[in-house]
């Protein structure tokens, strides 16, 4: 039987890479020196793309593969996977949903403390000998017992809450509607700005689309204030980072831990000079078990489409 070929948008590790190379005829586009030649000798025999969630699949790529069914996202965001260009041509998008949720929820707590602590400044402090030269390190902030905003409680927001409780914060939330799942002392919160005049770290976990795009801008950072922390574990694109840089250049907001950014990894320099910033390379899914997990599951969704049945993480 002739194996599906497929468009291969970004890097996998090796025990993903061997069983996708084995199932199915695969094209590397991130490996091509000359990218329109390679859609222009292959575009009409792709039958599916596999992508990761940071490259999604854009209106241009989707248009050169006339024979495109299916887009297979290795990350639970799709924000840069065309949909529209999708639904219009009837093309199934899956992503791998709840394999990262408790790892992304991990990452951002451990941002969360670690700035607080100052961690990456008490390691310095150890290495560079500043210990025994200069004494005793300052001192930083308690976490215990402050208040925590959650914006977005969707299941990675609900583990980050979970977590938070279990150190002992104050938790509100700030979603569409209340959630039912969730309990009765955490308190909901309508809109993003009053969530973020109450709490003293506010947690980004929404799932990004256009209408999120700057849900967190000026006035959000404003009312977190100077001694507020933002963190953010989702996209980029939710928060209206030329005002957060002003905000935290200006100390009109106190920290910031962040895992992603616009035009990533490349990343504004502005935020390489301050110090009252934790930054991540994006790596909040990053453990070697979700991550096997995420492959299997981009796979599974493949190969279940291309048997004609039902994708397991259906996005469209
Ligand atoms: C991954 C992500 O780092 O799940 C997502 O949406 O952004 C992350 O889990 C990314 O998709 C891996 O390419």
């Amino acid at each position: 039987m002739t194996k599906p070929h497929i468009l291969q948008m970004g890097p996998y590790p090796e025990w993903d890479q061997v069983p996708l190379d084995a199932a199915f005829t695969v094209h590397r586009y991130f490996e091509a020196a000359d990218k329109p030649a390679l859609l222009a000798a292959v575009g009409k025999d792709i039958r599916g793309i596999a992508t990761r969630g940071e490259l999604g699949a854009s209106a241009d790529i989707i248009a050169a593969l006339p024979n495109l069914e299916v887009i297979s996202v290795y990350g639970v965001g799709y924000d840069a996977v065309d949909l529209n260009a999708c639904r219009a041509r009837g093309i199934r998008v899956s992503n791998t949903p709840d394999v990262l949720t408790k790892d992304v929820a991990d990452l951002g707590v451990a941002m969360m403390l670690a700035l607080s602590r100052g961690m990456i400044g008490a390691e310095t402090w150890v290495r560079d000998g500043s210990w025994a030269q200069k004494g005793l390190y300052p001192l930083k902030s308690r976490v215990w017992g402050k208040k925590a905003g959650v914006l977005g409680l969707g299941r990675i927001g609900f583990e980050v809450a979970k977590r938070l409780q279990g150190f002992d914060l104050d938790i509100a939330y700030c979603n569409p509607t209340p959630k039912d799942s969730a309990p009765g002392h955490w308190r909901y919160v309508a809109n993003p700005v009053s969530l973020a005049a109450e709490v003293d770290f506010l947690f980004v976990t929404l799932a990004a689309s256009a209408a999120t795009r700057h849900i967190v801008g000026k006035e959000v950072i404003a009312a977190l204030g100077p001694e507020g922390m933002l963190i953010n574990v989702s996209r980029a694109s939710n928060i209206d980072e030329d005002a957060l840089l002003t905000a935290l250049e200006t100390k009109a907001l106190g920290s910031a831990a962040l895992d992603v950014f616009e035009g990533e990894p490349k990343l504004n320099p502005r935020f390489l000079a301050l110090d009252n910033v934790l930054l991540q390379p994006h790596h909040a899914s990053g453990t070697v078990e979700t991550r096997k997990a995420m492959g299997q599951l981009l796979r599974d969704n493949l190969t279940a489409h291309f048997a004609g049945r039902n994708l397991l993480t259906p996005v469209l």
